[in-house]
């Protein structure tokens, strides 16, 4: 059943090795020679993988890092994970998992599964605190008052609410959605679909498949609801609703249902808005603000944290005045230290900047804008702003290829020689703005996107989408126009 080991050593070893090689569930397949929908079910730990196919697995990751981009070698704490002999620490964990897979062909629902592991990882790698805002959302579900209900998370873009729900989903393994504006998880459809498969797996629940009308709205969804609810509490965490598309009139964001059944709890967080949709019966909110001294004290100790361990590379700095500058800049938003904080251990940034810092999450991204067209105008003016800008503007994450081919409509809309515009240009940008960047699959079908909304916010409101939006459409007319030419008969 989803979720029954899906913390297991076994899971997060397989999940350790595939993200730290940016290496995708296609690719692990295609070497290892078994099902993709499998590897999927492993890595999630849904399933567990027999003796021979976990060695299977364990080998073609192994080899495919040999030649994956990244050859980082595994921090010291995952260099065992290389290990696949008998010794090695794959086949405790996997008799540790339980009953193995039988090879009997997966359920149809898998396929509806989107698989999140890999985001739960990243966001949660160095968690610090939130203390606070976790015992206030589990006050709240074990509260004899509050029988169902939303638990609603609130606080501005980068203050680390993805982040929290990460966490959550971590320790209770439970039903979950992210929306991901900038990889284009947004629709209803996609929420539905996820959740509705993940409530009939995890609960046992008599459905061979999804009916077609379970994504059409919200009467699906609560129906497996109610027949979960009958013999064991629900909890679906749902992420960030002002990523979501809007919803029609009168309905909810996407189609959740305004009453819930009896031990019914769904966690979800949104930027605060004015205009949510979400008019339920039974609600509890938790802001997350950023001049909580609760938030204050928990940036404070990441930075020390960060700070402490890469003490190296802080030559010059003093220490205590550093950590009181950047969480008084920060403005009380997460996102805001992890880069300045990556800039200073990078060297990006120096001591004699510490005083010039700027103050809060946007007006780092403009000073860095600023700093990187400084550096090279005319490459900022062709190169770095029409990829960057470009990869904004796109409905979900592409290939450097895509990218180079919007670059070359770009610069014919503006009357230059795209001709000039090589891959290997644009995946220079890439590669000078990969903080900024989120980087799926490896080798040539590596794809690209906006690793954070705020950064999407800021480009489009600081900077202006409209033209690569333009850029974008005729490109894509053209392959039309082109398509049509060639197929038609001659
Ligand atoms: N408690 C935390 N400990 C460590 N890093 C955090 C914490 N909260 C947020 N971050 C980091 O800050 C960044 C922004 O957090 P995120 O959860 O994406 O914010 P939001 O969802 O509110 O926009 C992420 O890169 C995340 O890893
Ligand atoms: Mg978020």
């Amino acid at each position: 059943m989803a979720g029954r080991y899906q913390h297991s050593e076994l899971a997060v070893g397989l999940r350790a090795l595939k993200n730290h090689f940016g290496l995708t569930n296609r690719q692990i397949a295609a070497a290892a020679g078994v099902d993709e929908r499998r590897v999927g079910a492993w890595l999630r730990g849904e399933h567990v993988p027999g003796r021979s196919s976990l060695r299977q697995i364990v080998r073609a990751m192994v080899r495919l890092a040999g030649r994956a981009r990244n050859r980082r070698p595994l921090p010291d704490e995952h260099a065992h994970l290389l290990d696949d002999g008998e010794t090695g620490p794959w086949w405790a964990w996997r008799d540790a998992a339980g009953a193995e897979d039988t090879g009997a062909p997966l359920s149809p629902l898998q396929a509806h599964i989107r698989e999140f592991g890999t985001l739960i990882e990243e966001r949660t790698r160095r968690f610090t605190g939130r203390g606070f805002v976790l015992d206030a959302i589990e006050g709240f579900l074990g509260d004899p008052a509050f029988a169902s209900g939303y638990v609603v998370l609130q606080g501005e873009p980068g203050i680390g609410k993805t982040t929290v729900l990460a966490e959550l989903i971590r320790r209770h393994g439970c039903v979950h959605h992210f929306n991901i504006a900038t990889e284009g998880i947004r629709s209803a459809d996609a929420f539905l679909a996820d959740v509705c498969a993940q409530l009939i797996v995890r609960y046992g629940l008599d459905h061979a498949d999804l009916p077609a009308a379970a994504s059409r709205d919200g009467g699906f969804l609560s129906r497996l609801l109610a027949e979960a609810a009958v013999r064991h509490p629900v909890l679906v965490v749902v992420d960030a609703l002002d990523e979501a598309e809007e919803a029609p009139d009168g309905t909810n964001t996407l189609f959740l249902p305004s009453t819930l059944p009896r031990g019914v709890h769904f966690v979800v967080s949104t930027r605060e808005q004015h205009d949510l949709r979400l008019l339920v019966e039974d609600r509890r909110d938790v802001m997350l603000r950023d001049d909580d001294p609760r938030n204050i004290a928990d940036i404070t100790d990441h930075v020390s944290e960060v700070l402490r361990t890469g003490d190296g590379r802080l030559t010059g700095y003093r220490p205590d005045k550093l950590v009181d500058v950047l969480v008084e800049r920060s403005e009380g938003n997460f996102m805001y230290v992890k880069h300045v904080l990556r800039d200073i251990l990078a060297g990006v940034l120096t001591p004699s900047d510490v005083d010039t810092l700027p103050n809060g999450l946007r007006d780092y991204y403009r000073t860095h804008w600023n700093r990187m067209r400084a550096r090279d105008a005319e490459h900022f003016l062709r190169f770095q702003e029409p990829t960057i800008c470009l990869l904004a503007t796109a409905r979900e994450p592409v290939t450097a290829g895509q990218v180079t081919e919007w670059v070359r409509e770009h610069w014919a809309a503006n009357g230059w020689d795209g001709t000039r515009v090589r891959q290997y240009l644009v995946l220079e940008v890439v590669r000078q703005w990969r903080e900024y960047l989120n980087t799926d699959g490896g080798g040539a079908d590596t794809r690209y996107r906006i690793y954070h909304s705020s950064f999407q916010d800021f480009l489009r409101e600081e900077i202006g989408l409209a033209d690569y939006h333009t850029s974008v459409s005729a490109s894509a007319l053209a392959k039309i126009a082109i398509t049509e030419t060639s197929s038609r008969p001659a």
